[in-house]
This record gives C-alpha cells, structure tokens and sequence, in this order.
C-alpha cells in the first residue's frame, strides 16, 4: 500500500475507530471523491485539496468541543466557551464536517483525547514546564479557556498554517474575543524547514530553546508522512530540552512496523507513556466503550 494511504488509512482509524479493512474502504473512496472533483490536476493541487480537507476537520472538532457545553455540569469532560465560535464557513465545509460528526467514535474520541490532554498540560505546568507549543493548533482554545495558563504565566505558541490561523484570528475577533500576549500565532507549514524556519520564528514570537517546553500535537500527525513525524520529534526533543514533553494522538497502526516508544526514542524521547482510548473511556465515562475505541491511542513522551 502507498505510504501516502497506509497515513490516511491510520488517520482515520484514529478519528472514527473503525477497523483497519473499513477504515481502508473508506479513504479510497475519498480519495475517488477527491479526483472526480478536482480531475487532472497536478500532484500540488492535490496535495493543497487534501490539505484544506484537513485544515477543514478543524471545524468537526470545535462542534464537537462546542457541544460539550449543553452537557449537564458532573458530566462535563471539558469546559471550552470559545468553539462555538468556530462555524463552518461554507457549504462544502459543513458538509464534510457533517460527515465527520456522523461517525460512530468521532464525538466520545475527541471528547476523550481534549480532556486526557487538558489533564497532560495541567501536569507540564505543575511540573514547571511555562512554554506549551501546540503544533497543527487549528482551533485549539486551551491558551484562552485554561486558566491554569495563566495562572502559572505560562506563553502558548500556537503552530499551523498562515492560512488557518488567519481564519482563527478572524472569527475571534467577530466574536469580540482579543488574543492575549501570551498567545503568539506562528504561521508556519510543516513541509518547510523545522531545524531553521520553525525554530526562527518561534524564538521572534519569544521561545526560549532548551528551557523546557510542552509540546501539544493532538490530531495532527496521522495526516504527516513518516519523515515528518521523524523530523517534528527531533525538532521538539531539540529545541525543547531536558525535561520536554510531548502530547500526541495517534491510531494504533500509525507507527507500524515500530511502535511509538521505538519512533520517540530515537529522536531524543527517553520515555513513552501510551495509553488507549478505550481505557480512557473507562476513566473518564465509565461503562463499557465503544468496541473499536482501542485503535485510537495518546501517548506523552520525555526528553
Ligand atoms: C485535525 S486538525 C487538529 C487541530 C487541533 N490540534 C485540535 O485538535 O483541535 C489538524 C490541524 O493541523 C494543521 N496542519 C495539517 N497539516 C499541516 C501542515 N503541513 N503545516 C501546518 N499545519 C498543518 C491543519 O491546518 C489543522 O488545523
């Protein structure tokens, strides 16, 4: 199977729970979908087509965050007042946000993962740690909801394309919502340079290298290639430090033939914790899980 599949196959298994063979059924069909909308294009206007795919489930994940407000106080995973700010803005997006929403585990696994990391980066604050990084921050609103940020005057460096962040920055801004210094936007796209174009533009916006950093890289690396994965790892173990960490979802197959422990290990990592969703649920919602929740998994490794 191509890699490029082999990546889309695990990042779906990753949002929906479904079995390797339906998660497989599934991609190719979008991808057919892809084409016969966009025929004879280049392989860069496919590329950009399937990157706005991704941009756009970003939105899926605010509704779902949105939602998570109309539940009643005791059963709140997460408190999150700025997702409902982030509406679908056209047609085509509402559509595939829809179909997002309709799967099976989409809703219980974002739910889960928002709140295992919320707990993840309460730890890295308690544990000294003042620079969280979130890398493919999409509408992530941790650096505006968390008051422990604050409170511990950490910064946040929310990472994503100039195009995504521009459109964060609009809808925040129509919802009356002024982003606080210690919350820096860095445009930035994970095909360029990490070692000299991420690490510049990270210290303009005030990082500090090497003295400790949380690195949040929640629903992004199942859309990367290996080489990506291999190359953000290092970048983070690197420019983070001795005692860095990071917070990262992934599906069960997405390191294969490696696991995650093996893949963070040699760019740096000195431990990885992983652990499966289905052991969140029963954590965090108690009961039986859903039957395919174990393929989505988080782990927090070490430097
Ligand atoms: C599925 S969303 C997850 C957003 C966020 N982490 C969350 O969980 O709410 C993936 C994000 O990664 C960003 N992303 C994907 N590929 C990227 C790339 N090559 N460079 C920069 N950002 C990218 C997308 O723009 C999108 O905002």
């Amino acid at each position: 199977m191509p890699s490029h599949l082999k990546k889309l196959v695990a990042a779906r298994m990753e949002k929906t729970g479904e079995s390797h063979q339906q998660a497989l059924r599934q991609v190719r069909a979008q991808e057919d979908r892809l084409r016969a909308g966009a025929p004879n294009v280049g392989i860069r206007q496919e590329r950009l087509a399937r990157s706005r795919v991704v941009a756009d489930t970003a939105f899926s994940i605010a509704r779902v965050r949105a939602q998570e407000g109309s539940r009643g106080e005791g059963e709140r995973l997460f408190e999150d007042p700025y997702a409902h700010m982030f509406a679908a803005v056209d047609e085509q997006t509402l559509e595939s946000t829809q179909r997002y929403l309709d799967l099976p585990f989409f809703y219980d696994g974002v739910r889960l993962r928002t709140r295992f990391i919320d707990d993840a980066v309460r730890d890295g604050l308690a544990a000294g740690l003042r620079q969280l990084v979130l890398l493919g921050a999409g509408f992530d609103a941790r650096g505006l909801r968390m008051p422990e940020i604050r409170q511990r005057r950490a910064r946040v460096y929310e990472v994503d394309t100039g195009e995504q962040l521009s459109r964060k920055r609009k809808m925040l801004s129509a919802g009356k919502i002024e982003i606080p210094a210690s919350v820096a936007y860095v445009p930035f796209d994970f095909d360029a340079d990490f070692e000299t174009a991420l690490s510049d533009a990270l210290v303009k916006k005030g990082f500090r290298p090497h003295a400790g950093a949380l690195f949040v890289w929640e629903g992004v690396i199942g859309y990367i290639g290996s080489d990506e994965i291999d190359r953000s790892l290092r970048f983070m173990a690197s420019i983070g430090g001795p005692r860095s960490r990071v917070v990262f979802t992934y599906a069960e197959s997405t390191f294969d033939p490696e696991s995650a422990a093996e893949c963070t290990r040699r760019a740096g990592f000195t431990t990885c914790e992983e652990v499966a969703a289905d052991e969140l649920w029963r954590r965090y919602l108690g009961g039986e899980p859903y039957e395919h929740a174990h393929v989505m998994k988080i782990a927090i490794a070490t430097v």
